[in-house]
């Protein structure tokens, strides 16, 4: 194995909880790498010797983003109708099936390749860890296809066989919870580590997710929640009770939505790119974080509501428009988001840890935010291994 001494960090973002501030800031920092993971963290001038030596000349180095919220497995675009939402139309749940339709039509190999193609782009930009979802088949084959293919590039898999009701099942909404909660789930499970479900007006109430979820929790999967997107809901409450990772988008919130997600482990996982192209309202992430709830920032890179696959991006809107302060959104788009997937290996950069690392085009981690839209990635190392 080949040790790498990464010194002159300008500012490292450690996000260990020994160091000062909530981003466990070390000033003139050095880090090194053992094969796949961190050794060692700590004051450049104390730095033990390396088989190879990275000058970091002065920058931030931070943990890799983990995006913890991805659709990526489809086929085709909805050009039309974010152009159509842009000029005054509003979102439904029901576009949803333009894109299971192409995806259904698309080959294995098309979908593979859309998969790596974004998985690409997202790691180009710094994202070392992301979660990816079916839910583009809504069919027993379809949506196990689109799980073998997420399996082929990333450990964070989940099954959204109830991302909406299938147009076969229209008049038999019931029918189809049965087909998610059965054959398609024995299809599914041995390709997935989550189950999720959209519970919305227009996808599934709080009864058919329940099911949904339940049915997933008994078959070895663990819950996360698209919860209270486009309305008030239960799903908030579903995924406390049931003892979700993570509820998902938390843009209608009540105070006692509020004050159950402060209350448990489950996580508060913002999709700022969400409400930014279907213009809608953004949630409110300080309110969530004076109550006491852990916040995670991700893209919910999709081609309908969000088709971005940019943490930057989130982060520099988190703080414009959601409260957060340029600390906490990086801090949600590393430790937040690695809290959401139950993550300890990622998210954090001290001994022991994966070697995921981002070094910025920047000074500091705050010219995520400070300077938006400006490709800021320097380089990247996933695993250990040097990448961009
Ligand atoms: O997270 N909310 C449900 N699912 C996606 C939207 C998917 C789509 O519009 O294709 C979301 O926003
Ligand atoms: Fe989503």
């Amino acid at each position: 194995m080949t040790s790498t001494l990464i010194t002159n960090i300008g500012t490292l973002v450690t996000n260990d909880p020994s160091c000062p501030g909530l981003l466990g800031l070390v000033e003139d920092a050095a880090v090194v790498l053992d094969g796949s993971v961190v050794t060692w963290t700590g004051r450049a001038a104390d730095a033990p010797a390396a088989d190879q030596r990275v000058d970091a000349g002065g920058r931030a180095l931070l943990p890799g983003f983990v995006d913890s919220h991805a659709h990526l497995v489809f086929a085709g675009d909805r050009t039309a109708e974010f152009n159509a939402r842009m000029s005054g139309q509003s979102y439904s749940a029901g576009g949803i099936r333009t894109t299971v339709a192409a995806t259904r039509a698309a080959t294995d190999a098309e979908l593979d390749a859309n998969v790596a193609r974004f998985v690409g782009e997202a790691l180009r930009q710094g994202t070392t860890t992301v979660e990816c979802k079916s839910g583009y088949g809504l069919t027993v084959a379809d949506e196990a296809r689109a799980l073998r293919i997420a399996a082929a590039h990333t450990a964070e898999t989940t099954y959204l066989g109830a991302h909406v009701v299938a147009p076969e099942f229209a008049d038999d909404p019931a029918g189809y919870v049965d087909l998610v909660t059965g054959e398609m789930l024995d299809a599914c499970a041995p390709h997935a580590r989550w189950v999720d479900v959209f519970c919305e007006q227009g996808a599934f109430d709080g009864d058919q997710a329940r099911a949904v979820l339940t049915a997933g929790i008994e078959r070895g999967l663990t819950p996360r929640v698209h919860a209270n997107q486009l309305s008030h809901g239960p799903g908030v409450q579903l995924a406390v009770e049931l003892g979700a990772a993570s509820a998902d988008h938390c843009t209608h919130l009540t105070d006692a939505d509020v004050a159950a997600l402060a209350g448990s482990a489950t996580v508060a996982t913002l999709l700022p790119g969400a409400e930014f192209s279907t213009r809608a309202p953004y949630p409110d992430a300080r309110r969530l974080l004076d109550a006491g709830a852990t916040v995670a920032l991700s893209t919910d890179c999709n081609p309908g509501s969000s088709f971005t696959s940019s943490m930057a991006f989130c982060i520099a809107v988190a703080v414009r428009e959601m409260g957060m302060t340029p600390d906490e959104a990086v801090h949600a788009a590393t430790a937040g988001g690695a809290r959401a997937l139950r993550r300890t290996d990622v998210g954090h950069i001290s001994p022991g840890a994966r070697a995921d690392l981002l070094l910025l085009d920047a000074p500091s981690p705050v010219h995520l935010a400070y300077r938006p839209g400006v490709p800021l990635t320097a380089a990247v190392w996933r695993a250990g291994v040097r990448e961009v």
